[in-house]
């Protein structure tokens, strides 16, 4: 098997670094100006975690494209970590934003488009009740409520190293004895998390059943792969016991699509016939509209309503002003029926079989130690020889000098990944030169990595 030799490695990264400034002047003044008045420097605290010394800024986005103030193009496979799933600016959700926005964007009223927008989930996930929020994380926080409050238990369990938004509770992960610890840098915790939340390993049923019969968890938050670590699949016949342990317990599964939407348009848990009792999803739903949705059962709708007065239900702790507002309604109800549709899902899924292809291509050619995963649109390369059964051996597959090295040199040739990890996102603007540029570039990394080919282009 190849070895990356670091001291190569490191070498280059300091090029790619001085390439990066000098094609990134315009974003590295605004990035100045803006030190003085932004937190971090930048709107939103993870933008320093790009590689490169700032952030790159912004000129105009389009279909799977953007172009950034200092005139560079990118084709782009983070699509705002997934917030840009439809494509930027899709035309077809645009003029009914546009629309919509120049009639009314809140009222705290619904609008026409509720009833189908909630239809239409209800189609495509198999869940028949719906209410809206504006972030995935809210979708999470409400549903969690919903069900401690139905079930009258205090805790919920989630799996290792997953991500469910800035929810509390979810920050909780394995330590190498099996306790639960706070994932590192959880920022101000009302209470150590271990009072709040169990935590188990993807793919481990004993754990979860185990866990489960102490009969305090109200709901189990699991995305159906991870999604946060790197890809992370669920071996065959994991989630029917998933759900068998979840019935024996009197535990409720909430099942979070919000990346896994990539498996297709009713996400994995179409794709794979899941049944969960909860199901939430956000961020692509408006095409970068804030927007977002749980749903929810027969039997878990009823049991809320028995178990609410109408009457203290705007201070209960679920729900938002802007929540479910029109001009979010109006977004949802274009991209669903105009933009990511069932026709738009197969081709991203093909683009998706293409990235992956000509990854797993290089890393054979080359006898590299890698992996890649696929889930639907949705590809992820890890810097371990096979495919992760577990949070803790995905997270082993991380390369603290790799990661951004790969990054940068993809981003200073035009090629955008997810920030976090190797991961890259089709559109249904996405095109399948785009995948081959994405392998042509990922390629020349590797050769350069292994001193089979040199310079900038
Ligand atoms: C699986 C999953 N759920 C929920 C969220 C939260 O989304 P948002 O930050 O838009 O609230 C994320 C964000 O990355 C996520 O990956």
């Amino acid at each position: 098997m190849t070895t990356i030799d670091r001291e190569r490695l490191s070498g280059l990264m300091e090029r790619e670094r001085a390439l990066f400034r000098e094609r990134h002047p315009r974003s590295r003044s605004l990035f100045e100006a803006g030190r003085s008045s932004l937190l971090w420097g930048v709107p939103m605290n993870w933008m320093v975690r790009w590689p490169g010394d700032h952030p790159v800024y912004v000129a105009e986005a389009e279909g799977a494209r953007f172009t950034d103030v200092d005139g560079n193009t990118f084709v782009d496979f983070c699509l705002g970590d997934t917030g840009g799933m439809a494509g930027h600016a899709p035309p077809a959700a645009v003029d009914e934003i546009a629309r919509q926005a120049s009639r009314g964007i809140t009222t705290m009223l619904p609008t026409e488009d509720a009833a189908w927008v909630s239809g239409e989930l209800a189609r495509r996930f198999g869940l028949p009740y719906w209410s809206f929020t504006l972030t995935a994380t809210d979708a999470n926080r409400f549903a969690i409520r919903w069900a401690r409050h139905i079930t009258g238990r205090p805790k919920i369990l989630v799996h290792n190293h997953c991500y469910h938004g800035t929810v509390d509770e979810t920050f909780a992960e394995l330590d190498d004895a099996g306790g639960v610890i706070d994932q590192p840098g959880n920022t101000g915790p009302p209470v150590p998390v271990v009072t709040t939340t169990r935590v188990v390993e993807i793919n481990d049923l004993e754990g979860l059943a185990r866990e489960l019969e102490h009969e305090d968890v109200a709901v189990c938050v699991f995305e159906p792969a991870l999604t946060n670590i790197g890809i992370v699949l669920p071996e065959p016949g994991y989630w029917e016991a998933v759900r068998e342990i979840c019935d024996r317990t009197g535990t409720l599964l909430l099942i979070d699509e919000t990346h896994t939407l990539s498996a297709g348009p009713g996400g994995a848990t179409r794709a794979w016939g899941l049944a969960p009792d909860l199901l939430t999803i956000g961020k692509t739903l408006g095409a970068g509209i804030p927007s977002a949705a749980y749903g929810m059962t027969e039997d878990v709708q009823r049991r809320i309503v028995e178990a609410v007065d109408p009457d203290v239900i705007d201070v209960g702790g679920t729900g938002g002003t802007l929540a479910g507002n029109a001009l979010s309604l109006a977004a949802m109800h274009a991209t669903l029926q105009h933009v990511l549709t069932d026709d738009a899902f197969e081709r991203m899924i093909e683009v998706g079989g293409r990235f992956e292809d000509g990854v797993r291509d290089v890393i054979v050619s080359r006898e590299l130690p890698w992996h890649v995963v696929r889930l639907g649109c949705r590809v992820e390369y890890l810097f371990r020889p096979e495919a992760a059964r577990t949070g803790a051996e995905a997270d082993a597959g991380q390369d603290a000098e790799l990661d951004p090295f790969i990054h940068l040199y993809l981003l200073n040739r035009g090629v955008l990944m997810t920030p976090f990890h190797n991961m890259a996102l089709m559109s249904p603007s996405t095109t399948g030169q785009d995948a081959d540029r994405h392998t042509e570039v990922f390629a020349s990394a590797v050769d350069e990595l292994l001193g089979e080919s040199g310079g900038p282009s």
